[in-house]
């Protein structure tokens, strides 16, 4: 099911958070690409929008553990991936498909 997440279209390098029926969210445009994924660290629960993107990648602030936007695969062989989502672009809104 496609559910509308953002109103406009996120600034390039930039991760917009959002909680879409309970679950944390964020969008982001990287590389003129759009990628949508929870906005929690598979690690130990902590909003990886608090973190950075790092080429394709989302870094968390706490370990540093990484996460590819597109696949979700984690840089650590023990921590499982990040959930990602399908992303579209609609006129200049984004939604994402749970
Ligand atoms: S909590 Fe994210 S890498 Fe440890």
């Amino acid at each position: 099911m496609w559910v509308k997440v953002l109103d406009s279209i996120p600034k390039e390098g930039t991760m917009v958070a959002a909680t879409l029926k309970s679950v944390k969210v964020f969008v982001t445009m990287n590389n003129g690409a759009l990628y949508a994924a929870e906005n929690r660290c598979p690690h130990e629960d902590i909003e990886l929008t608090l973190g950075c993107l790092k080429g394709n990648r989302v870094k968390c602030s706490l370990h540093g553990y990484s996460f590819d936007l597109a696949t979700g695969n984690s840089s650590e062989e023990d921590v499982e991936a990040m959930q990602t989502y399908a992303v579209k672009q609609e006129n200049n809104e984004i939604y994402i498909e749970l």
